[in-house]
């Protein structure tokens, strides 16, 4: 039986691709019932919508909190009966509420090593900081910024005196075999999130 998943994305969505993708297979533990963009302009919105999934724009209104928009969000998860929800590139800051009530069952990737290199621009962070190895990392979210439980890691060896586009490139291909990895072990349940900590079957 595939889980109802729910991708959210903010921009060009190649994860999301990648992980739509990975569900098409017939033995592949989750379906895409829902890509939700908070940017009615990102491209994966239009991807998503030419491959005939459920694509929807949900803009925050004038004024609007953190805590209503993320209601509406829970509105349109609920109605799918979303049972994961994978963040791929979403810009938003998610409210307390959001997170506590998706412990375990929310996951995001991160274009490096955690713990080194949170928040934006993570690629660069690390060229800057000149280390030789970077990587992407798959993560449960919690209230904190790319600090949830670690699901798994891709390592990647940076070349001498190599350029950011070449590393992100590099980088994003490693992600895009990561994600679909983690979303499995997840769906199927081999990996759950217990009183914070992973256990694996
Ligand atoms: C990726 O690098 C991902 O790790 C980060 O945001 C970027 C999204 O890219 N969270 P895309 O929209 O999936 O192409």
């Amino acid at each position: 039986m595939k889980r109802p998943i729910a991708i959210l994305i903010s921009g060009r969505g190649s994860n999301m691709q990648s992980l739509v993708r990975a569900c098409q297979a017939a033995d592949f533990p989750a379906r895409v019932a829902l890509v939700l963009s908070n940017n009615p302009d990102a491209a994966g919105l239009s991807w998503a919508r030419d491959q005939g999934l459920e694509a929807v724009a949900l803009e925050r209104l004038t004024g609007e909190t953190r805590a209503d928009y993320d209601a509406r969000l829970e509105q349109e998860l609920q109605q799918r009966s979303i049972e994961l929800v994978c963040l791929a590139g979403y810009m938003r800051l998610l409210s307390p509420d959001f997170t506590r009530r998706w412990d375990g069952k929310l996951l995001n990737i991160h274009p490096s090593l955690l713990p080194s290199f949170p928040g934006l621009d993570a690629q660069a962070q690390a060229l800057r900081a000149g280390v030789r190895v970077t990587g992407c990392t798959v993560h449960f979210v919690d209230q904190g910024l790319d600090t949830g439980p670690i699901i798994d890691q891709g390592a990647l060896h940076i070349e001498a005196g190599e350029s950011l586009e070449s590393m992100s490139a590099r980088l994003l291909e490693l992600e895009h075999q990561l994600y679909p990895k983690c979303l499995k072990q997840v769906a199927a349940q081999q990996v759950q999130l217990i009183d914070g900590k992973l256990i694996w079957r």
